[in-house]
């Protein structure tokens, strides 16, 4: 059973920093949904608006005001500094550990480069369908991705799960939206599967931490850096609460 503080915890803080100062291959997965820098289809649109004015949809709004996010950068930076994060993510999982990094149609192209640039091998893509996206002109905009990536080869010791490469879910609402880009519980339940029981996963954009209840739901460790005070505060009580149930 998880129940420790050494077992899940948040850091707030800057992820980059924070992450260099955690020791080598302490990790068995990267697992994480860091900001887009997306929405729009030109560079004013996805560095002059705010993460809620870019993700918040009049329908999709749950009437609570939920704090801001830095989602800013232009193409050129969000590939190099994207670059540099995956870089550190790789030193601190271990050999044959594998990293999930969510991207959407814009961003796939620019964060699949920055995943090699950082010298992850990339091996696959995960779709992640949204039933209740909105209609549009043209095609129906309803997917996001993960990105599926390893530390070289992946760990033979481990016999991974067979999982399936599109999953339908819809994204939490009212109440259960604790972020503006929440991630749907049981999506992130079948990620963490792919972790060794008792392996340890980073998340470095905890957000409203649904990596970390999903990982101690599933009997997974879990550290989390959350940048925006209030997220983590967030985070830190969901798995406070996960870890006061979790068996
Ligand atoms: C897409 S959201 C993650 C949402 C999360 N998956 C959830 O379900 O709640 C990305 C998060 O990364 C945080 N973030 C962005 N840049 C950061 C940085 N440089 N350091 C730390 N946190 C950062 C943002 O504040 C935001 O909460």
């Amino acid at each position: 059973m998880l129940q420790h503080d050494n077992d899940a915890r948040i850091i707030c803080g800057e992820s980059l920093g924070t992450m260099r100062g955690l020791a080598t291959a302490s990790f068995d997965a990267l697992i994480t949904d860091p900001p887009y820098c997306s929405g729009g289809t030109n560079t004013t649109d996805r560095t002059s608006r705010s993460a809620v004015q870019k993700y918040v949809s009049s329908d999709s709004a749950s009437g609570r005001a939920m704090p801001d996010f830095p989602d800013n950068r232009d193409q050129r930076s969000f590939t190099i500094w994207s670059s540099i994060w995956m870089t550190e993510a790789l030193r601190l999982v271990r050999p044959g550990g594998q990293a999930l990094v969510f991207t959407d149609w814009r961003q796939l192209p620019a964060a699949s480069d920055a995943l090699q640039v950082a010298g992850w091998r990339w091996r696959g893509i995960v779709v992640w369908r949204k039933p209740a996206a909105r209609p549009q002109p043209g095609f129906k905009n309803e997917s996001e991705y993960i990105l599926w990536a390893s530390n070289g080869q992946i760990d033979r010791d481990h016999q991974p799960p067979y999982l399936p490469g599109v999953y339908t879910q819809s994204s939490p609402k009212g109440k259960d939206r604790q972020h503006i880009t929440a991630k749907p519980p049981e999506l992130m339940r079948h990620l963490v599967r792919t972790v060794p029981v008792g392996g340890r996963i980073l998340d470095p954009f905890a957000g409203s931490g649904t990596t970390g209840v999903a990982a101690l739901a599933e009997g997974r460790r879990f550290l989390g850096i959350e940048g925006v005070d209030a997220y983590a505060k967030i985070a830190t009580q969901r798995i406070a609460d996960q870890l006061g149930t979790a068996e």
